[in-house]
């Protein structure tokens, strides 16, 4: 027994900000961008919620799957950017769609949330608990990142993706694997408010996103090979059983990097971060239902999919589509 994913949905905000745009507000050139990422444009929130983005999302992913909101029993959204604490974005989600049978929550593993929430779901469905949920990856990063620090603003955009799962017999999710490595936070991080209540003052840092790019590219091109190698040696296939790798959407050479140590045909890795960006835990989702709309993923594929981030968190699991 297993679960399979039966229908994908994504929704971008409107307004499309391109690398040009952006020589507009930092010192940098569109060639530059290209050159170390891969990013032509990015989508940015003008006023579009979390919130707002994941009930789209979820409303084409149900539509896809033919199935209506209240057959769903677990809801769970991947953020790091909530619009505010509680009430979670999942239960704001359940109650737009009108999920009245779901039991909602979120869960934070940055890039690689799409993920550990795609696992959380499988753990549940393969125990009995449920039967069927909603996984969403959703963020408008935008308002955590400076836009006046050129190293990170270039990087990321803001959407989200959702697919519907159910269980099933045969196929589906084949395996996974995932790690945490806390020790390695702070090359990737992004404060919230400070402690001040009337016991305590503590001086407030920065609530924007810092990072040191070199160790984060490091820890990428070599955590995430390994994590894959694990999940198939897990599955007895190899590499060369794979169709297609949808990577987290970070950075091109990241993907370049990845496909070269597990010596696999840069092809079979698809991308859309050129148009989209950085979205944290959008990202598997949204390029997943680019590729099922485009009809691009046929029944019997074998996939691999591979997150990765701030934690640091990264992970992989191996599906027969
Ligand atoms: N435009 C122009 N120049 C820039 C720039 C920009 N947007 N950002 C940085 N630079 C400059 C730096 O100031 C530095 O100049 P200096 O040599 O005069 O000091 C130079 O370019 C090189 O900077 P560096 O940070 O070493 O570049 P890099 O090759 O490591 O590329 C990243 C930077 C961020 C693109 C790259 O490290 C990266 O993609 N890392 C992974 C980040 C990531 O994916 N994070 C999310 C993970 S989920």
């Amino acid at each position: 027994m297993s679960i399979k994913i039966i229908g994908t949905g994504s929704t971008l905000p409107e307004k499309c900000v391109t690398n040009n745009d952006l020589t507009k507000l930092v010192e940098t050139s569109d060639e530059w961008i290209r050159e170390r990422t891969g990013i032509g444009s990015r989508h940015v929130s003008t006023g579009e919620t979390v919130t707002d983005l994941a009930v789209s999302a979820c409303e084409k992913a149900l539509a896809d799957a033919g199935k209506s909101a209240d057959q769903v029993d677990l809801l769970l959204v991947a953020t790091c950017s909530p619009e505010c604490g509680i009430p979670s974005v999942a239960c704001q989600v359940q109650s737009r769609l009108v999920a009245s049978n779901a039991v909602a929550f979120d869960l934070n593993a940055a890039c690689a949330g799409f993920l550990f929430a795609l696992n959380t779901a499988w753990a549940y469905i393969e125990a009995g608990v449920y039967r069927s949920a909603l996984i969403v990856g959703a963020e408008v990063l935008s308002k955590l990142v400076d836009w006046t620090d050129r190293g990170t603003c270039i990087l990321f955009g803001d959407g989200a993706g959702a697919v519907y799962v159910e269980k099933c017999e045969q196929g589906g999710i084949l395996g996974f694997v995932q790690h945490s490595d806390g020790s390695r936070g702070e090359v990737l991080k992004c404060d919230s408010r400070a402690l001040k209540n009337p016991y305590a003052d503590v001086p407030a840092q920065a609530p924007y996103v810092q990072m040191d790019g070199r160790e984060v590219f490091a820890f990428a091109v070599r955590q995430v090979p390994a994590g894959i190698q694990e999940v198939l040696e897990q599955t007895g296939m190899a590499p060369e059983d794979i169709d297609m790798f949808v990577l987290h959407q970070a950075n091109y050479r990241i993907i370049e990097g990845i496909a070269k140590r597990l010596k696999q045909d840069i092809a079979k890795f698809p991308v859309n971060l050129n148009k989209v960006g950085n979205m944290s835990s959008a990202a598997i989702p949204v390029l997943l239902d680019e590729l099922n709309r485009a009809g691009r993923l046929q029944k019997g594929m074998k996939l691999v999919l591979s997150g990765f981030g701030a934690g640091l968190t990264w992970g992989a699991c191996v599906l027969t589509w």
